[in-house]
């Protein structure tokens, strides 16, 4: 059997916007107002700023280099620089995979609220509302025999939306998603912004934003959240930037377009939060509820408090409130689908399976691994999930891909490749980030993550993170040793 055609974006454009569609995801819109705030306000610009270039921006641009001058998956480009390096190409994919699991889920939850809320079907009680009546919520493990029909649905109706475009070719699906969506998403946001802006009591909250604390910046926990919100907001690791990158045609200009790809997500994710803080300065004006009971973050501040807050909006909430809905829905699906692609890239790549079977495999057993979410203890077990793959797993994940390309890779090469067509040049200090200062912050980070999970998980946690630590390890072991059906896997001609 012959290789497949290798997939190539048809303009810049379309790799530009699949990657910031990829980037800006729900970390944007509901995990960023939250540690921003919670870590000096207007002073946390400062690290964040120098996170994003020092740490962000180095990253993706390995991922790039790697990706563009392979022109390969993970798996078959780790698998050449050096043949025991194959798991650890399925680990990162298999955490990535996990992530998408319970992702879905969550943007599942969303696609419910996008209905519900035309008529505020969640009533006065929000909180009781989205634990009893749309997650059957129970605290037993008992809950796991329970399925909740209407989450179940929902999961299903994303997972199908995914495989319709991950099966389609890259152009027509992702590269039409991605132009699709992102503009009604940047459209919604300054909707929501503007009007946000109107409301009494928006200063409030805004103004947070702006008052710096300067006293933060002597932290180093502040530091280490920055660097964190990056990792998370960029996508880092999540082998995306190199996938997409490995389909550009040749003499694409890769260090201007990791930038733009920065700025906008990050952008976005500034620009978003003044909304967000002001709509919570309105209900702070409103309720009487203390500014800082208001702010939380992910679902609590999605599902429980904006609900709130649309209930004592007046007429304007029945149209802001679908907007808001659906602009968490476009942030998600160009996220999740960005995550799989690289998946599906590297199973297709190394066992020839075309595209449109190795999309419906992926999507099916990703279901059936997303169903276990749409039970009665689906939000405990994703809360779970969320934080053993997202602070330890995908951290780890990065640390070695650092590793990797940074000390086992002949670096230099990467040098070559990035400068070759780009009007911005990187040279010898972006080879001692990523050598020596990435690995440190990302050890930092990780070893805090470990910490505050070990000292805070209860026992039901620790037995699902060991079965998730059990398959982590074994299931990449598998996928590195079945005999690849692609002659070509081994050897690249670069
Ligand atoms: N960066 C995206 C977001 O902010 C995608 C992402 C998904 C990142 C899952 C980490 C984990 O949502």
């Amino acid at each position: 059997m012959t290789e497949p055609n290798k997939s190539e974006w048809n303009s810049n454009i379309a790799f530009v916007m699949a990657m910031i569609g990829s980037a800006v995801g729900l970390g944007n819109i509901w995990r960023f107002p939250n540690v921003l705030y919670s870590n000096g306000g207007g002073s946390f610009m400062i690290p964040y700023i120098v996170s994003l270039f020092l740490l962000g921006i180095s990253f993706v641009l390995v991922e790039y280099a790697v990706g563009f001058k392979f022109k390969k998956s993970l798996a078959q480009i780790l698998y050449f620089i050096k043949e025991k390096l194959e798991p650890v190409a399925w680990f990162v994919l298999l955490i990535v995979f996990l992530i998408t699991t319970y992702y879905v889920c969550v943007v599942g939850w969303d696609f419910i609220y996008i209905i519900l809320s035309f008529t505020k079907a969640w009533g006065a009680n929000p909180d009781l509302y989205f634990a009893n009546t749309v997650l059957h919520s129970t605290d037993s493990m008992t809950g796991i025999f329970t399925i909740v029909p209407n989450v179940l649905v929902s999961i299903a109706v994303i997972w199908f939306v995914l495989w319709f475009i991950l099966k389609r070719e890259l152009n027509e699906g992702i590269g039409f998603v991605s132009k699709l969506l992102l503009p009604i998403l940047a459209a919604i946001v300054v909707i929501i912004v503007a009007f946000s802006l109107t409301l009494p009591g928006a200063s409030i909250g805004y103004s947070q934003i702006f008052t710096p604390d300067w006293s933060a910046l002597t932290n180093p926990n502040v530091w280490l959240a920055a660097f964190g919100q990056i990792v998370f907001s960029l996508s880092l690791g999540m082998a995306i930037a190199l996938t997409y990158a490995s389909y550009l045609p040749k003499g694409s200009k890769l260090v201007d377009n990791a930038i733009v790809v920065a700025f906008s997500n990050s952008g976005f994710e500034v620009f978003n939060s003044i909304g967000i803080f002001s709509i919570l300065g309105f209900m702070a004006l409103t309720s009487g509820i203390p500014f800082n009971e208001l702010v939380t973050e992910g679902t609590g501040l999605a599902f429980v408090v904006f609900p709130q807050v649309f209930n004592v909006m007046g007429p304007w909430s029945s149209v802001i409130a679908p907007l808001f809905f659906l602009c968490i829905l476009f942030a998600g699906i160009t996220s999740a689908m960005a995550l799989l692609e690289g998946v599906c890239y590297s199973i297709s790549e190394k066992f020839l399976i075309d595209r449109k079977k190795t999309a419906t495999a992926v999507c099916i057993v990703g279901f059936l691994i997303s169903t276990i979410f749409a039970t009665g203890v689906g939000s405990t077990i994703l809360g779970v999930f969320d934080t053993y793959l997202n602070n330890f797993a995908l951290l780890f994940a990065v640390l070695l891909e650092c590793i990797i390309f940074g000390w086992i890779y002949k670096f230099d090469d990467l040098i070559a490749t990035l400068n070759e067509n780009s009007r911005i040049k990187v040279g010898k200090t972006w080879k001692t980030v990523i050598k020596y200062i990435l690995p440190v912050c990302i050890f930092g980070l990780w070893a805090q993550g470990v910490y505050s999970t070990l000292t805070t998980a209860d026992s039901t946690s620790i037995t699902i993170m060991i079965i998730l630590t059990v398959v982590l390890i074994a299931v990449p072991i598998i996928f590195a040793k079945l005999p690849a059906r692609n002659k070509n896997f081994f050897n690249i001609e670069n």
